[in-house]
């Protein structure tokens, strides 16, 4: 519960480490006071009654000091809310009361018909901020900029940012760079959450990977966004950021509407780089996924194996020969629609294509029933092919505008999501596919970014943005309520829609499009540093590998790279030896055995994956397994050892693949040896407490 002082301007929120405290002046101006260590109120208190510093006139002492600096006044920062009515731009805005709700602190200010509520709930150490704005006035109110929430750093020397870089196939690269005067801004303006980078940022100064306090935010927004890091004159250095990235105009609230931002979750952590992403990985689990107590099974995906050209008999081939290797859910991706045999048409028309399967999906998902296996399949429902009989019926559906080009990427168009005639045909389509066949799964695509957002016909078609990700939202809602028994997986090209918005509504997400054993280890050390392995899909595919750079690499050296994440396996099995196969069903097994504790275990980084030796373990109540990968052993060098983390050093384990017994305190300080050696080895070493 939020605790608040006696004048009702000082409040505190605070979880099991951590607190954030704020206070409201007599002039109505919301100063934030801590984020940090845990706290008392009293504490808060009296930082509430510290003096400003006396900055006039060319610096303001509120920039850099407040919760959510709207725009207008003395203020020089970027401002977190931006409105334009008829009579001008900026708020003044009043405070008009503060409310609490089971664990929810809420702000109520006011500047005129515009209510402006700031939302705060603490989930663990993970403080949720979003704003709501209502406009009760009569006429409309443009938000140029309505940012979820700004974040304030503690004064420090020496601030560092960390962040997710990425493209496709190269997503959630992790890179660390001093900070420097003005802004580092970070974001998409391409209509999905994007590959460029992860709506993530880390601040800290000195951490390491276990010590050291560690700032991070997250979006949960699926649609264009930007974050906004920035040192001010004066060193300190705030985050702001939301939906939307340009400053242009984000919605136009009509008399009586509304608009709730998204949440922007902010974490407090000094136990370094790996506490903090503990943490995050806890919050999630426990508020954001659905089912996290369920662990993930393992699939198969056609996608490598099959591209376009595929059939229902060669699926069930292939589905055999997973469910021999142990395989529990079978995936056909694209190509079983429509006329869908390449990626030139047949998107948008969500029915089975009747040469490839004449009975429709059902034959085939009855046989994968049979083999014991769930069964699921691919959809990209936001897109259209010029050439399908959806966009023949319904130009006018795409994103386009009027007397220009109609940009086709892939192949392909936007639907216009923010229209509710194509709102209803796919909730039909997709609601009448999932009811027609024996389906548990889908993974909904997305493969290509907004060129042409425009909406001919429409007095406000810059709300096609947003409404596009609401629509999605609503669409999967109300998907999940009507087939409770189907899980979702985010892909959008590999990882180009990963955040907290969509992963609250999808049970896993596919990582990223490049499946290459080593190249992954680097998209996985970046992806763990914000969300979990339970949704980090991973599979093993063919090698050479196919798709990207031709890297040889062993069998082994692929399972145990996929093994880090929910494992699936997306090589030609057909093509596979029975040796091969054989390998594969043993790894299934193993994978099955530390599923539990990769799924739902602390993580930690022993070592990160920048060539030599890496490795991560999980661990999860007396148990511990340790997946380790060399890439490439130098100059007859020794393998370095392994010290391991999380265990109780007064404890013994045994090594459940050697029965060596070690002491917890050896393995803390002194570490394991992994037995690697060469180029591209890899091992998994469970250990039990005894
Ligand atoms: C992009 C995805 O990332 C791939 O896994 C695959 O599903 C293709 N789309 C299919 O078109």
């Amino acid at each position: 519960m939020p605790e608040i002082a006696e004048n009702g301007r000082t409040w505190l929120l605070s979880g099991p480490t951590s607190s954030y405290a704020l206070h409201l002046t007599a002039d109505d101006e919301l100063l934030h006071l801590h984020w940090g260590p845990r706290i008392a109120l009293v504490d808060a208190e009296a930082l509430a009654v510290r003096p400003l510093p006396d900055y006039w006139p060319f610096e303001s002492p509120l920039d850099g000091r407040e919760e959510y600096p709207v725009e207008g006044g003395a203020r020089f920062v970027r401002p977190a809310l931006s409105v334009r009515t008829s009579e001008g731009r900026g708020t003044e805005w009043s405070f008009e009361a503060h409310e609490t709700e089971d664990d929810e602190l809420r702000l109520r200010f006011r500047d005129g018909g515009l209510a402006i509520t700031l939302h705060y709930r603490m989930r663990g150490d993970v403080l949720e901020r979003w704003v709501t704005l209502d406009n009760d006035g009569p006429a409309a109110v443009e938000l140029l900029r309505a940012d979820s929430a700004t974040w304030t750093l503690p004064d420090r020397d020496g601030w560092r940012l960390s962040q997710l870089h990425g493209r496709w196939a190269a997503e959630s690269r992790l890179v660390r760079s001093s900070l420097t005067y003005g802004e580092k801004v970070i974001g998409s303006r391409r209509g999905h959450t994007g590959h460029q980078h992860l709506p993530w940022v880390a601040l800290d100064t000195d951490a390491t990977e276990e010590r050291g306090e560690v700032f991070g935010c997250a979006l949960g927004w699926s649609g264009s966004w930007r974050i906004a890091v920035a040192q001010l004159p004066d060193a300190r250095v705030q985050i702001t950021g939301g939906a939307g990235y340009d400053d242009s105009g984000l919605l136009r609230l009509a008399a009586g509407e509304s608009f709730t931002t998204p949440v922007f979750a902010g974490l407090w952590s000094d136990g370094g780089f790996g506490g903090a992403s503990r943490a995050w990985h806890a919050y999630q689990r426990a508020y954001v996924i659905p089912d996290a107590d369920q662990d993930r099974p393992v699939l198969f995906n056609s996608w490598e194996a099959t591209e376009f050209d595929i059939s229902e008999e060669q699926q069930g081939v292939l589905a055999r020969r997973a469910a021999a290797i142990g395989v529990e859910l079978f995936v056909v991706d694209d190509g079983w629609f429509g006329a869908r045999t390449s990626d030139r048409a047949g998107l948008g028309d969500w029915k089975p294509n009747p040469d490839r399967f004449p009975g429709g999906l059902k034959p085939l998902g009855d046989y994968v029933h049979a083999l014991g296996m769930k069964f699921g399949i691919w959809v990209e429902p936001e897109m259209v092919n010029a050439d399908s009989e959806l966009y023949r019926a319904h130009p006018d559906w795409v994103q386009h505008q009027t007397g220009r080009k109609r940009t086709e990427l892939r192949n392909q168009l936007v639907l216009n999501l923010a229209r509710e005639d194509v709102q209803e045909y796919l909730w039909g389509q997709l609601h009448e596919l999932l009811s027609s066949a024996p389906i548990d799964y889908v993974k909904w695509d997305f493969n290509r970014c907004f060129t042409d957002a425009g909406w001919p016909g429409e007095a406000d078609p810059q709300r096609l943005w947003v409404d596009h990700v609401h629509a999605l939202y609503r669409l999967l809602d109300r998907l999940r309520a009507a087939h409770p028994g189907v899980a979702f997986e985010s892909c959008s090209g590999g990882g180009g829609r990963i955040d907290l918005g969509v992963m609250s509504r999808t049970d896993q997400v596919w990582t990223s499009d490049n499946t290459d054993p080593l190249d992954r280890l680097a998209i996985q050390h970046g992806f763990s540093q914000i969300h979990p392995a339970r949704v980090m899909a991973a599979w093993v595919t063919d090698s050479p590998n196919t798709q990207l750079n031709g890297r040889a690499s062993s069998l082994r050296f692929r399972f145990v790279s996929a093994m880090a994440g929910v494992l699936g396996v997306g090589g030609d099995l057909a093509e596979w030896t029975e040796e091969e196969l054989a390998e594969a069903r043993d790894w299934v097994d193993r994978y099955k055995e530390i599923r539990p504790l990769v799924q739902r275990g602390d993580l930690y980084r022993l070592r990160p994956p920048e060539g030599g030796l890496s490795a991560v373990q999980y661990v999860l109540g007396g148990e511990a397994v340790v997946l380790a990968w060399l890439q490439a052993q130098h100059h007859g060098e020794p393998v370095p050892v392994l010290r391991l983390r999380g265990l109780d050093p007064t404890a013994a384990y045994e090594c459940l693949e050697t029965g060596e017994v070690h002491r917890g305190a050896v393995l803390l300080h002194h570490g394991l040896r992994t037995g690697l050696r060469g180029d591209l080895d890899a091992s998994v070493i469970r250990l039990r407490r005894i």
